[in-house]
């Protein structure tokens, strides 16, 4: 079996890994990406509204500084925001957005040639960078374009089986070429797993196909703790039907959100930040209007209104998701409104790190020598229990390129880990047995099941009885895999099947995670919305959840206070 060799393997090829690279090649010579798909089909290249930093280069953005983003950063994450974490971030944007516009996203201008800053929700000033609504992809193929430059390493289409470990150190991975079929192993130095996010347990959900959660799923396998797993936030504007991203710029650029009755019923929530309120609240406000049978004629949808910004707004501002409304509604947003529903968007929580990315071994105290995380898939509490929109690329880019910077200096210090061919051949069987499975379950199925309970039961509003009722759905379809599962496509080279089944095993081991998270906090906050307990409660909850899978598959819960300080 086959078997490579890096000083730094990273796992996944979105903005947070790509960055992270360009970073590592500073340090180390030899940095290779596995991504199982063409890293230039990852999520973070759908990204649309923007980018967040303080550069204060609009007229009403003038008064704009770090503090002023870190208290909104602050604000937003409802009491979950760790402080240190977030001042990094805020502090650190300007010049993380200056690096790029250097390596050449093509960013918007304003009329004299600055870089241009849109309003986005829950930020009191405009401050979002972009590049039209095509943000995410302007910066994936900047970054792309430095990987290949630096001469990084990228293999495209390894799907990552697991962690090779002994101790509290990383040897390296195993993954599946999904083109040839076989397993093969890839001894590192360091390991960082910028593995990306797993909304695509939901029904509705506006991020890639990828997004499956493999990191989390294969950390909680290794005794690795996820951390705050409840908080998934629902993107207000997800397109009807489908979940596609209609971007929060365009209530950014002036959209107003209607119900049934043609109102702006965001003025009897949230009067003052109407529409750019936050995310979860505007998420809540809309599922009301639904729920009191103020969606469009009665259903589960509601109306983005843009009719009355201009057609320039639209083609220079907006493109993406006029052409979007276009072709997935059959709408053409300058003349009607866009039909628009929640839709799984981004989780708060993930791989547990320090400000270095180095992943935690527990709560506090200990962590891996040479094992990191970035991006979507790991967890720094700079969004606490809601992000703000235009956070996250930041997040990737800023702490992408730290965590570069911190396993490409573990590398240097640490000798390259050991793949045996057992540890192949482990996984090579585990594949085996996949194929040969012969029950009558299929994947696709299973996997719509899954979606349907995380979306109807762990949804934008849940109660204990229904996280009750999801846990054992979950079970349920565990067991049906486990014992039932049926592949038609026998073959090893290019199996959508199999590696549809090897996500679905990843999907149903971290929702138990998110379930388990929302059962046991008995409070709302940010995504988080208990219908059987309504209230904040900081004197309880103002902490972070640590779930660890313990001896039998029982998942552990235990929790760390939230780090406040001076900052900002
Ligand atoms: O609506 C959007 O463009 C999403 C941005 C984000 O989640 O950061």
């Amino acid at each position: 079996m086959k078997k490579h060799e890096h000083d730094l393997v990273i796992v996944g090829g979105g903005a947070a890994g790509l960055r992270a690279a360009v970073a590592a090649r500073e340090f180390v010579d030899d940095v290779a990406i596995i991504s199982k798909v063409n890293v230039l089909r990852s999520h973070s290249v759908t990204a649309q509204g923007g980018i967040a930093a303080s550069l204060g280069n609009t007229e009403a953005g003038k008064d704009d500084s770090w503090r002023v983003h870190f208290k909104d950063t602050v604000r937003g994450g409802d009491g979950l925001v760790d402080h240190d974490a977030c001042e990094v971030l805020t502090r650190g944007a300007p010049e993380a957005v200056l690096e790029l516009n250097n390596m050449g996203v093509p960013f918007s201008r304003t009329k004299d040639g600055r870089l241009d800053q849109r309003p986005f929700g829950g930020h009191r000033l405009p401050r979002s960078l972009y590049a039209a609504d095509r943000t995410g992809h302007g910066i994936a193929y900047a970054l792309y374009g430095e990987n290949v430059r630096l001469g990084v390493n990228i293999y495209d289409e390894y799907f990552l089986l697991d962690l090779l470990t002994s101790e509290e150190t990383v040897e390296g991975v195993t993954a599946y070429d999904i083109r040839s079929g076989e397993v093969v192993g890839f001894s590192a130095k360091s390991v960082i797993l910028a593995t990306g996010g797993c909304t695509q347990a939901f029904e509705y959900t506006s991020s890639g196909a990828a997004s499956t959660g493999d990191g989390l799923a294969i950390a909680l396998r290794n005794g690795i703790p996820v951390e705050d797993m409840e908080f998934i936030q629902f993107h207000p504007t997800g397109l009807a039907g489908s979940g596609i991203l209609i971007s929060e710029a365009a209530r950014g650029e002036g959209g107003y959100l209607l119900n049934d009755d043609g109102e702006r019923f965001m003025k009897r929530y949230n009067p003052d930040m109407m529409e750019l309120s936050p995310r979860d609240q505007v998420v809540r406000a809309m599922q009301h209007e639904i729920n009191r049978g103020k969606g469009i004629d009665g259903g589960n949808h509601l109306h983005l209104d843009l009719t009355h910004l201009s057609q320039r707004t639209l083609w220079e501002k907006l493109p993406t998701i006029s052409q979007i409304a276009k072709d997935y509604a059959n709408v053409d947003p300058s003349e009607t409104p866009i039909p628009v529903q929640p839709t799984a968007h981004y989780c708060m929580g993930g791989i547990p790190v320090t400000l270095d990315g180095r992943v935690k071994l527990h709560e506090e105290g200990k962590n891996w020598d040479n094992l990191f995380a970035a991006g979507e898939a790991a967890c720094l509490s700079v969004h606490g229990a809601n992000r703000l929109g235009t956070n996250s690329l930041l997040e990737a880019v800023l702490f992408g390129k730290r965590v570069g910077k911190a396993a490409a200096k573990a590398a240097r210090r640490g000798e390259r880990g050991q793949v045996g061919g057992d540890d192949l051949a482990e996984k090579d069987d585990m594949l085996g047995s996949l194929l040969a499975s012969d029950g009558s379950g299929r994947v696709g199925a299973l996997r719509c099941q899954l979606q349907e309970t995380m979306s109807s039961r762990c949804g934008v509003f849940r109660s204990g009885e229904e996280l009750e009722q999801a846990a054992a759905e979950i079970q349920d379809i565990k067991r049906e895999f486990e014992e039932n599962l049926h592949l038609d496509d026998k073959g090893r080279t290019f199996n959508t099947e199999l590696r549809s089944a090897l996500e679905l095993k990843n999907m149903l081991e971290f929702a138990s995670a998110i379930v388990n998270g929302g059962y046991e906090r008995t409070e709302s906050r940010g995504s988080h919305y208990r219908l059987d307990f309504p209230e904040k409660d900081d004197g309880e909850w103002a902490v972070h959840t640590f779930i660890k899978k313990g001896q039998g598959g029982n998942y552990r819960l235990s929790y760390r206070p939230v780090r406040t300080g001076e900052s900002g």
